[in-house]
């Protein structure tokens, strides 16, 4: 297989079960975190079918089958009167990395981004996760001088 026979598209109501399960084992492999699958289905769902929650790309392969996905949050920046694209739930199947599936989706959302005039693309990576922060700096992407910070309440 190569990048041509992958197609860029938006994530659809039917794509629910794979996206929860792409997150499901991306947060394992990055974070050994094993997150409640009934919160993340109905999570997945939310934002499915609102776009103002998030969107969501999804590479598909030419059987018909997604392999990789990211999902877009918006934050306003009042600095730059405009909108920065918050990349999150990057995932590419394992037995398609390596392939530039991740590249074709970053591309796609890139170009978009611009179109819409958006000010930028951020995204936030594990500090041990090197395999990621070298594919997006590969991608043009480049590190900031912030630190996350976060006080997370029990719901
Ligand atoms: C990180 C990840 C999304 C990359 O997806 P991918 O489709 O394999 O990446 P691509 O094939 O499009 O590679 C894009 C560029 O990144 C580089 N790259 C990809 N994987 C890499 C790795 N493991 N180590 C170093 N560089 C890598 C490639 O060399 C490529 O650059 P090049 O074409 O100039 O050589 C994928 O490995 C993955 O899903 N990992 C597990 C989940 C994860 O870490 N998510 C990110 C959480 S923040």
């Amino acid at each position: 297989m190569n990048d041509t026979t992958i197609e860029i598209r938006p994530g659809r109501a039917d794509d629910a079960a794979t996206i929860a399960e792409f997150n499901v084992r991306m947060a394992q492999e990055t974070e050994g975190r094993t997150l409640d699958r009934a919160i993340l289905d109905t999570g997945v769902r939310a934002a499915l079918a609102d776009a103002s929650k998030a969107r969501y790309f999804v590479a598909e392969a030419g059987d018909g089958h997604v392999v990789g996905q990211l999902m877009i949050t918006l934050e306003w920046s009042d600095w730059r009167n405009g909108e920065i694209w918050w990349i999150q739930s990057v995932y590419v199947h394992a037995d398609y990395r390596g392939r530039g599936v991740f590249r074709k989706l970053y591309r796609h959302v890139a170009e978009l981004a611009k179109q819409q005039g958006a000010a930028g693309l951020r995204l936030y990576v594990e500090r041990e996760n090197a395999a990621a922060q070298t594919t997006y700096a590969q991608l043009g992407m480049t590190m900031t001088h912030y630190l996350v910070m976060e006080e997370m309440f029990d719901r």
